[in-house]
């Protein structure tokens, strides 16, 4: 529950009075042992405006805890995701480039658990932007870690890590044990964050884990991911609104999952006694084309009618093809998805559709 009020760095100081003091506004703190309730746990996530980041922060809230998002400071409003959430979390300012601000925000919040998905996610702008990326993506986790070790070391720590670490693949499908064959700058960076919580957890003990997430989507995905873009257009000439959409690599392969059940395994990772690492994914691969089948199926469309190949969205180095194996999660975890591909693209369609009819009805350009 959030209070009005001043904005004060004393979060810890103000937190033995029962109440958190930060940014422009007071959150009731958790009941403390002894007060007859169970203690609230909190979380703090990295990457809260993402798309992960606002489906894990509704998950968490759900089990009852205290959310405090990190988000770095921008010109424009990009709370778009946890807009309806934000009277029910804090928001932290702060930036996987800047040391102190991570280790300001572990200080104030104290969190039980963190989530570190911040990063740059989006591959092709891994090419034109190679040394930010290793920045954010990679050198990111050593600065968040460093943090941890410095303040907090008994914190739980997720790493969000990805399948574009297998990239050129030696084995299908791949698991844990897959050795890594990264395609871009992007799965380089995530390649050296894996490795760099490996190392934490075995230099100093740290519980960090780090789950090898394969693609997952919903309609949250920024626009410029494939299945979000071919979503968005079936929508759009749907509805008259356009008429094509320009698509690159049809043939590439992806084990497609929803967000909303992947952000469930990361959660589960940090309730087990021990660290680990998993990999996440449905266990079946399917083609760009066939999402775009299914998506304009859906609408009363032919794909074909309304796709055209442009050859500057192919990449200098692709994946051609991924699909998990996530034994070990659901042996461990108990983790299985819940949504299957077809109704993953149904429902992004649909959710397509209602937006930009919400958008037309508003009078914007939809
Ligand atoms: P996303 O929608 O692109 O969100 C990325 C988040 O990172 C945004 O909140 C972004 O903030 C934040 N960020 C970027 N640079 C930052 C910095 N320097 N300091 C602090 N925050 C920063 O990505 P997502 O799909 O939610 O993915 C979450 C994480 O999982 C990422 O690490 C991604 O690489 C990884 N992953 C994703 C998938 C997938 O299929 N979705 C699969 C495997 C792994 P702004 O709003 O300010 O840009
Ligand atoms: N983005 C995009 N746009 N991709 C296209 C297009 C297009 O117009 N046409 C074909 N593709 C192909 C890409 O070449 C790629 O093989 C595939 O569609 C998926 O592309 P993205 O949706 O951009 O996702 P990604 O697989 O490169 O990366 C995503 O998944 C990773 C996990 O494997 C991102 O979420 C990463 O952050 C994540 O780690």
């Amino acid at each position: 529950m959030r209070i009005k009020g001043e904005c004060s760095r004393s979060g810890l100081r103000a937190r033995s009075a029962n109440i958190t003091a930060c940014k422009g506004f007071t959150t009731l703190a958790a009941p403390r042992a002894g007060s007859g309730h169970p203690r609230m746990k909190t979380a703090l996530i990295t990457g809260i405006t993402g798309q992960d980041g606002s489906h894990l922060a509704e998950f968490l809230l759900e089990k009852g805890y205290r959310v405090v998002g990190m988000a770095r400071r921008a010109s424009v409003d990009h709370n778009e995701r946890i807009a309806h959430l934000l009277d029910r979390i804090e928001v932290r300012q702060g930036d996987l480039l800047d040391q102190g601000s991570l280790v300001t925000i572990l200080e104030d919040v104290a969190p039980d658990e963190l989530y570190n998905l911040g990063a740059m996610s989006f591959v092709p702008t891994s090419w034109a932007q190679p040394v930010l990326t290793g920045e954010f993506t990679g050198i990111g986790v050593t600065r968040i870690l460093e943090a941890v070790r410095a303040v907090k070391p008994d914190v739980r720590f997720y790493q969000a890590s990805s399948s574009e670490m297998f990239g050129k693949v030696q084995e299908s499908p791949q698991s844990e044990k897959t050795p890594f064959w990264p395609r871009s700058p992007y799965g380089v960076a995530k390649v050296y964050g894996h490795w760099i919580t490996v190392n934490y957890r075995e230099s100093y003990g740290i519980h960090a884990s780090s789950g090898i997430l394969f693609n997952h989507e919903g309609p949250r995905r920024g626009l410029e991911f494939v299945t979000r873009k071919i979503s968005s257009a079936a929508a759009r000439i749907k509805l008259g609104l356009q008429e094509k959409v320009s698509l690159g690599n049809l043939d590439a392969r992806r084990d497609w999952g929803y967000a909303g059940d992947y952000v469930r395994a990361m959660w589960l990772m940090l309730q087990q006694d021990e660290p680990g690492d998993y990999v996440i994914a449905t266990g079946e691969a399917h083609t760009v084309r066939d999402f775009c089948q299914i998506a304009f199926e859906h609408v009363g469309l032919n794909f074909e009618d309304h796709v055209v190949l442009d050859p500057t969205l192919l990449r200098p180095a692709e994946v051609d093809t991924l699909l998990g194996d996530a034994t070990r999660a659901r042996n461990v975890l108990g983790w299985q998805p819940e949504v299957s591909f077809g109704d993953l693209a149904r429902l992004m369609v649909d959710a397509d559709v209602a937006l930009q009819r919400r958008l037309v009805g508003r009078g914007g350009d939809a």
